[in-house]
């Protein structure tokens, strides 16, 4: 059975306008993210309480991880569905343009921004499941399920494991850009962006790229350097 997909959605307005809202989502997390890992440089106790908060939000008017699981579901939805309206819209650029240019000089379809859009959405894909098989599952953490999520976190970065760092570091790199230049856009699809308020808006996403990488960089490099143990 076809599922219906409204018409707004089979617009390229509509996918954009998707685009931009599960992006501010995915922002929102981001941020919250970035500000609950720098409990880190509190301490252990601070931090392992502030892992199991995350589980006890909103007890006991609810169930343990109930918060946290609805979380996760408004997560997963806004990933899979800003994924898609990005498959979509590329597949719908190069349907408009199937034959080559000849030019050397790449169309803006081609250029810059879109390909570090469409390559770093990839690594930071790849990136996102390395991290959850790390510190969510595990499996490619050298502690396991016993230990505390502080002694995993530092394991993680240990200075032995510096490759690890640099892997964070650089997808945290193309994560910056990716913001950096995804609000730039959201703007622009939301018509926020007028000769007035360009500057202030490009400032704008700059500085919230910026802050949101450099403070998730801050905790694997400050522990691979020693100064979180
Ligand atoms: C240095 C950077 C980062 C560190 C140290 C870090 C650390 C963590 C930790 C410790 C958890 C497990 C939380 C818990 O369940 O107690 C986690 C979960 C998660 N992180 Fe990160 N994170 C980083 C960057 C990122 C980035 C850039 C993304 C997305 C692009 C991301 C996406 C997620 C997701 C989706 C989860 C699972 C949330 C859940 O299901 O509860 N993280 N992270």
């Amino acid at each position: 059975m076809a599922i219906a997909i409204p018409a707004i959605y089979r617009s390229t307005v509509g996918k954009k306008a998707v685009m931009a809202v599960t992006g501010g989502i995915l922002v929102l997390y981001l941020v919250a993210h970035m500000v609950g890992n720098l409990k880190i440089f509190y301490g252990a106790e601070d931090f392992n309480h502030y892992a199991h908060w995350l589980r006890t939000m909103g007890e006991p008017a609810v169930p343990y991880r109930t918060v946290l699981t609805l979380i996760e579901v408004v997560l997963v939805v806004a990933i899979v569905l800003h994924m898609w309206s990005a498959v979509s819209l590329a597949r719908r650029a190069s349907a408009a343009r199937p034959v080559k240019y000849r030019s050397k000089r790449k169309s803006h379809a081609q250029g810059y921004a879109t390909r570090t859009m469409r390559y770093g959405g990839v690594i930071i894909a790849f990136y996102v499941v390395w991290h959850l098989l790390d510190l969510t599952f595990f499996v490619v953490n050298p502690l396991g399920a016993d230990d505390t999520p502080y002694q995993r976190m530092v394991a993680d970065f240990d200075p032995s494991r510096w490759y690890i760092t640099v892997w964070y570091v650089v997808a945290l790199l193309l994560v910056g850009l990716h913001l950096h230049h995804g609000i730039w856009s959201a703007f622009q699809t939301l018509g926020l962006r007028g000769p007035r308020s360009d500057r202030l808006l490009r400032g704008l996403a700059g500085t919230v790229a910026a802050l949101v990488t450099l403070g998730f960089i801050a905790v694997p490099v400050s522990i691979t350097f020693g100064w979180v143990s």
